[in-house]
């Protein structure tokens, strides 16, 4: 039987995608080993869904490294002890330095809360809002040496309703998050995707076939 594909996730947050992940590959809907979870943050309940789960999890707190690029070296080189082979950042708060992506080339992903590239970085619920856009949603993207820019892998999108704060808009992204990232992954498990520069395409999946109005049309 083929191996199957060595997960690493790292997260900051609440750890709600992790937990996703968690689920599907207990169901059999996602067929990876999830190797090992670190946090750079003490509080992380990532930590604990992973330790609920039976699954190895570290905290390597940046705090404790003066240098970016230590921390980044010790994260590392857990992530090659564990011997993983794909690396998911589920709401992970640090930008990642050139030994890290260096170390796992066209390994790393990333989900985003917006509809790259618009609305990179931080508090982008509340960009997307005060923008007045009518859409937002989330993107898997491959992670590359700048902020939410890599090649875009797949996408989910959300209407804007008019009455919508920023934790009401998050949880319905969230929603999505907990579908699109299991899906890229198991593409992933499946080695489905294909890299060719800016553009990924993912062997056999079918294109999406509607079209979004908000608001809608009468
Ligand atoms: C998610 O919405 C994720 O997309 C976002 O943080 C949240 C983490 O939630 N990531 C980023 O903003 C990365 N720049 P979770 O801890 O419940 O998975």
């Amino acid at each position: 039987m083929k191996p199957k594909l060595r997960l690493a996730v790292l997260a900051s947050g609440s750890g709600t995608n992790l937990q996703s992940l968690i689920d599907q590959s207990q169901q059999g809907k996602l067929d990876v080993e999830i190797v090992l979870v670190i946090s750079n943050n003490p509080q992380s309940g990532a930590l604990e869904r992973a330790a609920s789960a039976g699954i190895k999890n570290l905290c390597i707190n940046h705090r404790n490294f003066p240098q970016r690029q230590d921390f980044d070296r010790a994260v590392v080189t857990a992530l090659q002890q564990a011997k993983t082979d794909l690396v998911a950042l589920a709401g992970f708060m640090r930008i990642i330095s050139k030994v890290f992506l260096e170390a796992f080339p066209q390994r790393i992903i990333n989900i985003h809360p917006a509809l790259l590239p618009a609305f990179p970085g931080l508090h982008v619920q509340k960009k997307a809002l005060e923008y007045g856009a009518r859409f937002s949603g989330c993107t898997v993207h491959l992670v590359d040496d700048d902020v939410d820019t890599g090649p875009i892998i797949l996408q989910a999108v959300v209407p804007i309703h008019s009455n919508d704060t920023e934790s009401t808009l998050a949880a319905r992204i969230l929603e999505q998050e907990h579908k699109i990232y299991p899906q890229a992954i198991q593409w992933f498990a499946e080695g489905r995707i294909i890299i060719q520069g800016r553009s990924v395409t993912v062997s056999g999946a079918r294109s999406a076939d509607v079209a979004l109005i908000n608001p809608a049309c009468e």
